[in-house]
């Protein structure tokens, strides 16, 4: 039997994630479209997303907030490229995410002193490896296996090395110890449901003194570029880009802000997060047929949720099946405007994956879940009929 209740809003895609609730397109009237970004107007909506992001993320006085190009990816590659190679470097790895880094410093920077610390999809790799001595680049949160690390206690506050995390599936819904932390980035379109375009760049002032003391010997494309003569260009952290960025999704950012101030700022996004995250571990705890990727419960991601189909005739099937028969799951409910993009990520364990973020609300959680049941019993009656 079908359910009968739907849940209002079907995205639980894990980024682009769902707009806030009540989010209409008029949220962005009051956009400086066809304004030039270094108008007055146009930096002050700029300064306004660093302002407002420092305020409701209790970042420090003294790190520097920067918009960058190109989203998350952007804004990491811009930290790598500018600060590694100093130092030996730890490459913590865990899914695909932390992969592509671990590819980029290998392949691309080719740096020579680079140890992989590495974990498959559903673990956490050994943090206590880690050499203070070192920079370290990992993901706070692995996006497309669901694992996190549970806190910063394994980062040394007496560390010399820096520690670079891409943290776009994690700030806003989790805890971040910023006094651990030297660069830390983001997206917009992630826990706030902001719209895809610009990354957020956070430095702490020993990023900065690396920058001013270190050049790298590769070239640094000039979107890359944050020193001037050897000093920071303290502008790009006071809302003039490097190059130009859309004033549409900069408004949208600042409503996602205001939305997130408006309901009781960070403790209360984390809330409703982890509010989420519970009604489906509730429904999992519950379930014949499905479990977590994540094995350890304290590194469980409480946004991007990843799930395993447990069901012996599942199991049985070659990958090539469990791919199949997960992705019938994710079409039948995507027909039935139920759930959006809840396939697992292309390089994991097929499953399903389910955005438990802020922006979600609980109730629509909470009605996915009977469908949940009815699709995978859809399937199963499918795959019977057809042995
Ligand atoms: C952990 C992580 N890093 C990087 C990215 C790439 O982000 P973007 O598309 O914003 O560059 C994603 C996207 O989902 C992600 O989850």
């Amino acid at each position: 039997m079908k359910p009968s209740l739907r849940p209002q809003c079907p995205d639980f895609s894990s980024g682009p994630c769902a707009k806030r609730p009540g989010w209409t397109p008029a949220a962005l009237k009051d956009a400086a479209t066809g304004r030039s970004h270094r108008s007055k107007i146009g930096k002050a909506k700029l300064k306004e997303v660093i302002d407002r992001t420092r305020s409701v993320l209790g970042i420090p006085a003294d790190y520097r907030i920067g918009i960058v190009p190109a989203s998350d990816t952007g804004a990491v590659e811009m930290a790598m490229w500018s600060l590694l190679g100093a130092r030996p470097v730890d490459l913590l790895t865990w899914e695909s995410f932390g992969e592509g880094w671990v590819s980029d410093v290998q392949k691309q920077l080719k740096l020579k002193d680079a140890r992989v610390i590495k974990a498959p999809y559903g673990k956490l790799p050994d943090l206590a490896q880690v050499d203070p001595s070192h920079d370290v680049v990992f993901t706070w949160n692995g996006t497309t296996s669901g694992v996190k690390v549970p806190n910063g206690d394994w980062i040394s506050a007496e560390r010399e090395g820096l520690t670079i995390c891409d943290a776009t599936s994690a700030v806003f819904a989790m805890d971040l110890p910023w006094a651990k932390l030297d660069v830390v980035t983001w997206s917009w379109q992630k826990v706030m449901g902001g719209e895809g375009a610009h990354g957020m760049l956070v430095l702490s002032p020993r990023a900065v003194a690396r920058l001013e003391s270190y050049t790298p010997s590769w070239p640094m494309p000039k979107i890359f570029r944050m020193t001037s003569g050897g000093k920071i260009s303290e502008g790009i952290f006071k809302g003039e880009t490097i190059n130009t960025p859309s004033m549409l999704a900069a408004e949208d950012a600042i409503d996602g802000l205001k939305w997130g101030e408006g309901i009781g700022g960070l403790k209360a996004l984390i809330g409703r997060s982890q509010k989420n995250f519970a009604a489906l571990a509730k429904f999992v705890a519950a379930s014949s047929w499905l479990d977590f990727l994540a094995s350890d419960a304290a590194s469980r991601s409480n946004t991007s949720v990843c799930l395993l189909i447990k069901a012996p005739w599942f199991k049985a099937l070659d990958d090539k099946g469990q791919q199949a028969a997960a992705k019938r799951i994710v079409d039948l409910l995507e027909t039935e405007k139920v759930a959006y993009d809840i396939g697992h990520y292309r390089d994991a364990p097929p499953g399903l994956r389910i955005w438990c973020g802020s922006t979600v609300e609980t109730a629509d959680i909470e009605a996915l879940c009977p469908w949940l049941d009815w699709a995978f019993a859809q399937v199963e009656s499918e795959m019977k009929q057809a042995a």
